[in-house]
């Protein structure tokens, strides 16, 4: 199977990015989204996305204009002619299950439910189908225009085929899969967000202000960008739950930083 028609469930920060990605590429793209107001966010951000790859030179104007016709809707019913479905909201696993079940009850039987989660298990999420052959983790990073990584991780019943066509995909959208195996977040999260909940405590402590932080980092380590900046990035909430999943798979290895006031 060809994946022509990309469903995305979430139009955040991922959510849009990813629909922005596979709009260039020539996909067409159903972005839904639980609520009105998420909808023309994402669409603004996906906008302004576009409109500096253009003033880079980096995008034309035909393709940029070609890529806005996503279609957007609040109605997972919208999602029936995708051939794959990528999951990108909130995470929260009780909240995750209910929109993977939700997204399954109106997709073809065929068609395949990626999500995007950026620590729940994988062979976790699938058991809670029907059909989990045919789920599997497709983790982008952020800025999703921007970087080229994305993790592609199998659950324990994830078909080779599902894997296959997945990872196709992915370097159709012009970014480099790597195969990962089902782990609490994955390589790139189990290494980045420890870190920067060190840095939590590090500015929590006062041993150093959060400027020097990210510069000692950007300095000392050759980061490009600090891990303050970086979490402000990624989104503190996101990373809160990345934190509890570590917290609750590995014990107590990993304490996360909750208030900067209470270290
Ligand atoms: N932010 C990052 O840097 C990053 C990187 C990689 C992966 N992720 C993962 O991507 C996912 C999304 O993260 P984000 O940063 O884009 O979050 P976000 O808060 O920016 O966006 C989440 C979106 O999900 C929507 N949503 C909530 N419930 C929904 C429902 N029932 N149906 C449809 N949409 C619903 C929200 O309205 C919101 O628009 C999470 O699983 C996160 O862990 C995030």
């Amino acid at each position: 199977m060809t994946i022509e028609t990309l469903g995305v469930v979430g139009a955040g920060t991922m959510g849009n990015g990813i629909a922005q990605i596979a709009a260039v590429s020539g996909l067409k793209v159903v972005l839904v989204d639980v609520t009105d107001a998420a909808l023309p966010k994402g669409v603004t951000a996906m906008t302004a996305s576009l409109e500096r790859l253009v003033a880079k030179d980096k995008l034309d104007a035909t393709t940029r204009d070609a890529a806005l016709r996503i279609e957007t809707s609040t109605d997972y019913q919208r999602l029936a002619v995708a051939d794959l479905v990528v999951e990108a909201a909130t995470e929260n696993l009780d909240l995750k299950i209910r929109i993977l079940k939700q997204i399954e009850s109106v997709v073809r039987p065929d068609a395949i439910i990626a999500s995007n989660t950026s620590s729940i298990s994988i062979t976790a999420l699938g058991a809670t189908l029907a059909d989990p052959s045919r789920f599997i983790g497709m983790h982008f990073f952020n800025p999703v225009p921007l970087l080229p990584l994305v993790e592609i991780i199998r659950g324990l019943q994830t078909s080779a085929a599902t894997a296959k066509i997945v990872r196709e995909l992915t370097v159709r959208l012009d970014k480099s899969p790597i195969g990962v195996k089902n782990s609490p977040g994955f390589v790139v999260n189990r290494i980045l967000v420890p870190m920067i909940n060190e840095a939590f405590f590090l500015l929590a402590e006062g041993v150093a202000t959060a400027e020097e932080i990210d510069e000692e980092m950007r300095l000392g380590a050759y980061h490009p960008i600090g891990p303050l900046a970086l979490a402000n990035l990624i989104g503190l909430d996101v990373l809160l739950s990345v934190t509890d999943v570590f917290l609750r798979d590995f014990g107590d290895s990993i304490k996360p930083h909750r208030n900067a006031s209470e270290p």
